[in-house]
């Protein structure tokens, strides 16, 4: 069935790819952004309306006329330096953005949403691979740095507690990355400096920390069978197993990009946990297979930022 759905945040990272997957597929897509982030290369498609606008604004919300069959939400305030530099925006897009968004679908009758929340939930994860039932914490309430993951719990917690939708999804997305992300995250970082660098790549931190990527093609094969298949007021995991040390990847990036170039580490500026690593067997279970090993993701990736921004 043709459907029309609502991306709110529809003009990041993510949400362009899904909104990309959803016209593939022959859906109706609104996208709702108020542009914060760096522009992108955006797309135009007869079955695609922008409209500009602020979450934490209900009037705004009201600018959307078309029936809705399903809102996907994931307009939030990312990247680290925010989280610390800004965490009273982070916080009120993150809390008036998810009341908003369900006042806004009790009103128009949408019985349908779809929430991103984030790995961050997890902070320093008390098992790994790391499941959707382990405890969430916000470690200390004093450090900016967990406003962002304090809006996700505050989302999760939101939904779950509902009586009004007939499907209300969570994901929980692990470091996804691929072309046209931005440069604000570490893998376009890495790339960025790569390019500029004359003898060293400087990181931040000591490279110990591990992380697993997921290339933006795999999540969205991930984000389909989710909204085919997921099932009311369950949390899905979406990322990757394949586990690296920052300082491997710096290196692999480095030496994907041909260059002879030495790693520089940093002292650690930012909280940072020293592992995530998602359990995806509530996914695998639905369906789901990777295609895309950290190798080839970062060629794609690398060449995406070759040709644009070198
Ligand atoms: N990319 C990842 O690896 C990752 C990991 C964990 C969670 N997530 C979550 O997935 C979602 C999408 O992430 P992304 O990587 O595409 O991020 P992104 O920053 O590229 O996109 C977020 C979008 O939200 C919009 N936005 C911000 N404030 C807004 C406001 N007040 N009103 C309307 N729109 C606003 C921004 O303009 C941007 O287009 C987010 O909810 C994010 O927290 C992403």
């Amino acid at each position: 069935m043709k459907k029309t759905y609502l991306v709110t945040g529809g003009l990041g990272f993510i949400g362009k790819a899904i909104s990309i997957s959803l016209l593939q597929q022959g859906h109706n897509i609104i996208v709702f952004d108020n542009n914060f982030r760096e522009k992108r290369f955006f797309l135009q498609n007869k079955n695609l309306k922008i409209v500009k606008g602020d979450i934490r604004k209900k009037n705004d919300l009201n600018k959307v006329k078309t029936n809705i069959h399903s809102v996907i939400h994931l307009a939030a305030i990312n990247g680290t330096q925010n989280f610390y530099d800004k965490p009273e925006l982070v916080l009120e897009v993150g809390v008036k953005g998810i009341i908003n968004i369900i006042d806004f679908c009790k009103n128009k009758n949408i019985k349908e949403i779809i929430l991103a929340s984030s790995s961050e939930v997890y902070q320093n994860a008390p098992s790994f691979p790391t499941n959707e039932n382990v405890r969430l914490i916000i470690p200390d309430p004093y450090n900016p740095r967990f406003s962002y993951s304090s809006t996700k719990i505050i989302s999760e917690i939101l939904l779950l507690n509902s009586s009004f939708f007939k499907r209300a999804i969570i994901f929980r997305p692990h470091n996804i990355y691929g072309p046209d992300m931005g440069l604000k995250h570490v893998i376009p970082e890495l790339i960025m400096k790569t390019f500029k660098a004359k003898k060293t790549v400087k990181i931040q931190g000591d490279g110990k920390n591990k992380r697993s990527f997921c290339y933006i093609d795999d999540f969205i094969s991930a984000f389909n069978i989710i909204i085919k298949k997921g099932k009311h007021k369950e949390i899905y995991n979406i990322g990757n197993t394949e586990e690296v040390k920052i300082l491997y990847l710096s290196k692999l990036i480095v030496k994907l990009m041909k260059q002879n170039l030495k790693i520089e580490k940093s002292t650690k500026s930012f909280f940072n946990a020293s592992r995530r690593l998602p359990d995806l067997k509530k996914l695998y279970k639905l369906g789901f297979k990777p295609k895309f090993s950290l190798n080839n993701g970062l060629l794609k990736t690398i060449e995406w930022y070759n040709t644009n921004y070198k």
